[in-house]
This record gives structure tokens, C-alpha cells and sequence, in this order.
């Protein structure tokens, strides 16, 4: 298999897990919880960063905005565009955006910093687009504070952590506040909610936690067929539980 084969099969396993998660209706309230935060006046413009597969940016269209959305990902952004026609999309990273200074009143990025190499780098460049008074939204889990029902707790911990080490930043979510701060931005707040996932759609990504857990050598080759198969059950008799916090971070650029 080709490097290339290999990075196009990953970003299709995500796009797969995204829209299967999308839909949920947690996640649904979660996306209007972080509209409702962006606080769009008439002629708001928003960029969504990461924007994944685009239906965001089709959301904020749908209430108004000038939305564009941005990913580093071509498969993400043929996908988006496939998917959403009428909106607008770019290729281009969280630290270096495809926009001029002052050109949105709105900034939002979700489940995105855990992603990026440097999260400070990436809300200076939020400072810089946006226009003053403009507002930002940060969306995300603590990799750290993911809990999985399992009938093996230790080695649970094992894959837990050793999924959250795979992760440039794991802990992003907690520092989002910050990071806000430090990168200028004022009246921060931030709410949590949680991420609860039961459906055995989901299971797909908790096998992919065991199988990283042993390439990293967290836990051997058998204790993680023996953690997947009480994951394989548990999904098979309605068991699976999965849960996060989600922090929603909001805060404006002065
Ligand atoms: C977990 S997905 C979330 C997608 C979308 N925001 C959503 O909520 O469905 C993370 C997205 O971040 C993108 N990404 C990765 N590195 C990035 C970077 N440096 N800057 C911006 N986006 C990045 C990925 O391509 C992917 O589409």
C-alpha cells in the first residue's frame, strides 16, 4: 500500500466515524449550541476551520452567514463540496489561513486543536482574521477524559492513554480558556457537555483504539483482542458506552 493509499483510507475511516456522529442528536445541539455562540448579526461572515466534510459550513449558510470552510484535507474538501454545492470551501490549514486580516466576524473550530501541532499558532492566526468585535468558538474533547465501559478497567487506562499519546494535543480542550487568553481574546467562557456514544456504528472506533494501544506496545497483542472482543459483545447486546466531555469554548477578539 502506497503512503498515499494509506493517508486517503484514513481520511475516509474519519469521514465515516464523522458521519455517523453528526446526526446524533447530542451532537445536533452541540453544533446549534456553538451557532448560537458565534452570535450572527445580519451580514455575518464565519469561517469554520477543519470544516471535515462541510455540514457546518452548510448550517451557517442555512442561518445567514457567509460561511467558508477550510481543511488541510483534499479528500475532506471534494467531499464537502460533493456534499454542499452551493457553499464555499479552501484548502488551508488552522495556521495559515486562506484569508486576509479582518475578513470574518465569526471563527469557529470543532474538534480540530487536538489535530494541530500548535494550537497557539493557530489562535493568533483566529486574531488575525478576524474583525474587531468579531467572535470565536472553539469546540473539542479531552482525549484524556474519554471513558469506555469495559469489563477489563486496567487495560481500559491503557488504551485510553496510549489513544490520547497518539494525538498531537490530547488535553487541548482544557487549555482552550488559556489559549483564548493568552492569544489576546476577551470575555472567555467556556461550557462543558458530554459526548455519549452507544450505538454499535461506534465500535469501529474503539477497535481502532485497541489496534493503536498494541502498535504502541500499551498493551500486548492478546490483552488487546481480549479488550476488543468485550467491546465486540458489548455492541453486539446494545452495551457499548462511550462517553466525553466536551468543552465549548467562546470568547471575543477586542
Ligand atoms: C475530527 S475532524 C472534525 C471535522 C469537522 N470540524 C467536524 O466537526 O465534523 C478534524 C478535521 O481537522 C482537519 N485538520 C487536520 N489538521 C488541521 C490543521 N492543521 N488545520 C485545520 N484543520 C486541520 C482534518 O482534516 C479534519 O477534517
Amino acid at each position: 500500500m502506497t503512503e498515499d493509499t494509506t493517508v486517503r483510507d484514513a481520511t475516509a475511516g474519519l469521514i465515516a466515524r464523522l458521519d455517523v456522529a453528526e446526526t446524533e442528536a447530542r451532537a445536533v445541539r452541540l453544533r446549534d449550541r456553538s451557532y448560537d455562540l458565534l452570535d450572527l448579526s445580519p451580514g455575518a461572515s464565519v469561517v469554520d476551520v477543519g470544516c471535515g466534510t462541510g455540514r457546518a459550513v452548510a448550517e451557517l449558510d442555512q442561518r445567514g452567514a457567509a460561511a467558508i470552510g477550510v481543511d488541510p484535507d483534499e479528500l475532506m474538501i471534494a467531499t464537502a463540496r460533493r456534499r454542499w454545492p452551493g457553499a464555499g470551501f479552501r484548502t488551508g490549514s488552522a495556521e495559515s489561513l486562506p484569508l486576509p486580516d479582518h475578513a470574518v466576524s465569526g471563527y469557529r473550530a470543532d474538534k480540530v486543536l487536538h489535530v494541530v501541532p500548535d494550537p497557539a499558532a493557530a489562535l493568533a492566526e483566529a486574531h488575525r482574521v478576524l474583525s474587531p468585535g468579531g467572535r470565536i468558538v472553539l469546540v473539542g474533547q479531552d482525549w484524556d477524559a474519554l471513558m469506555i465501559d469495559s469489563s477489563h478497567p486496567d487495560l481500559t487506562r491503557a488504551v485510553v492513554r496510549s489513544q490520547a499519546d497518539f494525538l498531537p494535543n490530547p488535553q487541548v480542550a482544557r487549555a482552550y480558556r488559556n489559549l483564548l487568553l493568552d492569544a489576546g481574546f476577551q470575555d472567555v467562557a467556556v461550557e462543558a457537555h458530554t459526548g455519549i456514544f452507544t450505538e454499535s456504528a461506534f465500535l469501529p472506533m474503539v477497535e481502532a483504539f485497541a489496534a493503536r494501544a498494541v502498535t504502541a506496545g500499551s498493551v500486548t497483542a492478546e490483552q488487546g483482542a481480549v479488550w476488543a472482543r468485550d467491546q465486540r459483545s458489548r455492541a453486539s447486546n446494545g452495551r457499548l458506552f462511550v462517553a466525553f466531555p466536551m468543552f465549548v469554548a467562546s470568547a471575543c477578539r477586542p
